[in-house]
């Protein structure tokens, strides 16, 4: 069984309850985020507890822990949980009250996180890639917010699931924003190149990695809008997430992403990923 952590206390999961009434439950009233741990090592924890704090700024929550409090206490979880790799879940709500839309006046946060196994990519993924297909994004206009209230998200995710595809990318006014739950890269006559953060987009944690190790390798990169068209013109479409790092898009709406096969700049970003990780683990 699964040890969870809720609101001070480390126990199975099947003995973790909320009250009806917490506004999570009630509202998705809160904010998550998920990190992935190799070998014991939380990946990239200052940026994603930036995020975090962000995200709760935003939506008005406190901070219920401290850097430090969160660190300690997931690492904690980590240690109570089996698997090298693990995906570090957690969320924020903004507690139980009597339902009224309003925000209670002095709010007990909720605070939940769990472990799961971190499954690597398949190897026929890496070597064949996935199918995307584009849809409408039915979003709100806060999608920099890592809000827990997905129903969105999902409706447009199992869309793509119910056309044989692994992801929706989404188009706004004309522009792609991202995945459902993963952001997006192009590449257009070896330049690389990813929607700029905003209102319409998660600024995703790997997303700014990538963006740092083509920077720190010469790679030619770019933050740009990108058009409907140039999305299906593009030479390489990459999908990323903390969960599935980069996911080659070899089929996008029916049509082969250019020879339909995973790209070279996709193959040299991949290793320098993996590189990075392995820094990770050897500290
Ligand atoms: N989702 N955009 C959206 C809408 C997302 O939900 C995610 C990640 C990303 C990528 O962000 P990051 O690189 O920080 O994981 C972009 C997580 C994995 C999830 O909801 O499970």
């Amino acid at each position: 069984m699964n040890i969870v952590y809720l609101n001070n206390e480390f126990l199975p999961a099947d003995q973790a309850c909320v009250p009806v009434l917490d506004r999570g439950f009630i509202f998705g009233d809160g904010v998550y985020e998920v990190i992935p741990a190799y070998g014991g090592k939380l990946f990239r924890l200052g940026e994603h507890l930036q995020r975090l704090q962000n995200s709760l700024s935003a939506v008005r929550i406190p901070n219920p822990l401290s850097h430090a409090g969160w660190g300690t206490m997931l690492n904690e979880l980590i240690a109570q949980n089996e698997g090298d790799e693990q995906s570090l879940y957690l969320q924020v709500t903004r507690g139980s009250a009597q339902r009224d839309h309003a925000m209670p006046d002095d709010p007990v946060p909720t605070v939940f996180a769990m472990s799961n196994p971190l499954h690597p990519v398949s190897q026929h993924i890496r070597e064949h890639g996935v199918a995307a297909i584009t849809l409408d994004d039915i979003r709100w206009q806060r999608c920099h917010i890592k809000a827990i209230s997905l129903l969105p998200n999902i409706l447009l995710r199992q869309e793509a699931l119910d056309q044989n595809a692994a992801e929706a990318i989404l188009i706004r006014d004309g522009f792609a924003t991202e995945g459902a739950a993963s952001n997006l890269f192009i590449v257009s006559d070896g330049m690389l190149a990813t929607p700029p953060t905003g209102p319409f987009l998660l600024p995703g944690i790997t997303r700014d990695l990538i963006l740092e190790l083509a920077n720190a390798n010469n790679i030619p990169h770019c933050e740009k809008n990108i058009s409907r068209d140039e999305l299906h013109n593009a030479d390489e479409i990459w999908l990323t997430s903390s969960t599935k790092e980069i996911l080659p898009v070899t089929c996008l709406d029916d049509t082969p992403v250019a020879n339909g096969q995973p790209g070279p700049l996709f193959q040299r970003m991949l290793a320098l990923y993996q590189d990075y990780k392995q820094q990770l683990r050897d500290q």
